[in-house]
């Protein structure tokens, strides 16, 4: 566990020490759970959008994007249940006064039991080793069972207290379970209350007439406003998609793990508009599909697990977490719901307007059904760059810290290093990186010898180092570098853009998705 906790500390260090992310307004001591991207953090994050832009929306015909704004009517909240529902139940230790989410000290209780099933499975898979059978292992191990099966009646019970609203259940449990406060130990707790998530603001110049508004706690609501709008505008035809991405606010009441749990933070979210009786069909279809984006990324199969729903939002009538193996172990990444027609038959009701389609194969109008994809982008920052951050030992006995991100979204694509600053190579160098950067982000570097150089665009994750050396002169050939491998290879500034395009373009990448 110190390792893991180790681990952390370096991503949050490196991700400082290397311009990716600062503490926000650090000059006064930074805002709790506010974050700011830096210069190599933004590109990263702008890389990623980008990615998950193209295979939606490019990539899909019958995806269209939107920009809503974050400022809404707030009657948009009433209709969407999260002036009522939207609700963290928090529960205070009354010796150390810290604040909890009841559902997170229980989920992480059900998770220790979890791993210690998994343990018992890794020792056996190791004693067994190719004849091992998991799915019967975990059926027919006494412990094992034992684990799971206490496991899943833990959370059944979360989830329908929770659903009733029963908070004293939610708090017998704690109590049952005897659930310590992680940082003292103390089980001395509070009742178990319900917290509105939400961020207020005011519209308007006066006190009197001005209007209370809410910073959107998710992007959705900006996509079922629209709905009519869309599908009229462009002609579209059920099934069919609106993506978008853009930030939300949330009040949240336990926000101490970097960037996964932030008070202001972006979304990308994708409602997929279904014929009624559809969406378990397309609600599974995305499931898988989302998975698939994932895994294109290569940061290993295994980091990746589904995690179905016990404790359903006020929205949803299925919905699943693609969870992510992050340095504080699984935890959710993405959410996919089926939404059912709960939103647009909420907005009608409220606005008096109707949001029907009229399908014209079946001659009738309906209210769609949605199948919601949802990921937090800053999520997806720290999964992909804890999971990249590497220490390496080296053969001559020496280490190297590398971040080996997946190049398609690295900041930097190529480094151009001049091998000394005289000779006239770094003219030629400057030259390589004036022709390159039309099709990549570039980086120019003639300062401290050429081994740190390469130290540094390695702990930056730049996929290839170009060095322009006195051979160059000759024979405009370069040596190119390979970040994961350090093997060099000597080529000709003539072939360097289809050997950098080859790596690094978006459409291989996301090809391997769609196999
Ligand atoms: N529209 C559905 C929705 O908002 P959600 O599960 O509450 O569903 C979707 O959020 C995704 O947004 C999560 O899977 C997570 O990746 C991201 N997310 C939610 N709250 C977050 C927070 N406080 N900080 C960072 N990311 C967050």
């Amino acid at each position: 566990m110190a390792k893991q906790e180790d681990l952390f500390k370096n991503v949050i260090s490196h991700a400082k020490e290397y311009g990716f992310i600062f503490p926000s307004s650090e000059i006064y001591d930074g805002l709790s759970a506010v974050y700011d991207y830096a210069q190599n953090g933004v590109e990263l994050k702008k890389n990623i959008r980008d990615y998950w832009w193209k295979s939606m929306v490019q990539m899909h015909e019958n995806i269209v994007g939107l920009d809503a704004s974050i400022l809404m009517h707030p009657t948009t909240w009433k209709a969407s249940g999260h002036v009522d529902a939207f609700n963290d139940p928090l529960i205070d230790n009354k010796d150390s006064k810290k604040r909890y989410r009841a559902d997170v000290l229980i989920e992480d209780y059900a998770e220790k039991l979890n791993q210690k099933a998994e343990k018992e499975i890794e020792k056996a898979s190791v004693r067994f080793g190719e004849s091992f059978n998991r799915a019967e292992y975990e059926t027919t191990n006494p412990r094992v069972m034992e684990y799971l099966s206490k496991r899943n009646s833990i959370l059944a019970r979360m989830g329908k207290s929770l659903g009733d609203g029963d908070l004293a259940d939610v708090k017998a449990l704690i109590e049952e379970l005897e659930i310590a406060d992680p940082e003292t130990g103390s089980k001395n707790w509070t009742e178990v209350k319900q917290f509105n998530l939400m961020f207020g603001t005011k519209l308007g110049a006066s006190a009197e007439s001005a209007m209370d508004l809410y910073l959107r706690p998710e992007t959705a609501q900006g996509i079922f406003v629209n709905f009519l709008n869309v599908q009229k505008s462009g002609r579209m035809k059920i099934p069919f998609g609106i993506a978008q991405t853009g930030k939300a606010f949330r009040n949240e009441i336990v926000a101490r793990q970097f960037i996964f749990r932030m008070r202001e933070f972006e979304q990308m979210e994708m409602q997929f508009f279904v014929k009624p009786g559809e969406e378990m069909k397309w609600y599974e279809y995305w499931k898988s599909t989302r998975l698939n984006w994932h895994l294109s990324l290569g940061l290993g199969e295994k980091n990746y697990r589904f995690h179905d729903h016990d404790k359903l939002a006020h929205y949803a009538n299925a919905a699943a977490d693609i969870e992510f193996n992050f340095p504080f172990g699984f935890k959710e990444l993405e959410g996919i719901h089926s939404r059912t027609d709960f939103d647009l038959k909420a907005h009608e009701e409220f606005s008096g307007k109707k949001l029907q389609y009229f399908d014209t194969e079946e001659n009738k109008n309906y209210t769609p059904y949605v199948v919601e994809t949802s990921v937090g982008l800053d999520r997806m920052f720290l999964s992909v760059f804890a999971t990249s951050l590497k220490e390496e030992a080296l053969e001559d006995g020496s280490t190297r810290t590398v971040l080996k991100l997946p190049s398609v979204l690295a900041p930097t694509k190529a480094a151009i290093l001049p091998l000394v600053k005289k000779d006239g190579l770094p003219d030629i160098a400057k030259q390589i990186m004036a022709d390159l950067k039309w099709d990549f982000n570039m980086a120019y570097d003639e300062k401290d010898a050429v081994g740190r150089r390469y130290r540094r665009q390695d702990a930056l994750g730049t996929p290839f180092c170009i060095t322009v050396d006195h051979q160059t002169i000759e024979d405009q050939t370069v040596t190119i570098r390979h970040r994961d491998t350090m093997k060099q290879d000597r080529v000709a500034i003539a072939d360097l853009r289809d050997i950098i395009e080859n790596e690094v373009s978006m459409k291989s990448w996301l090809m391997k998705a769609n196999k």
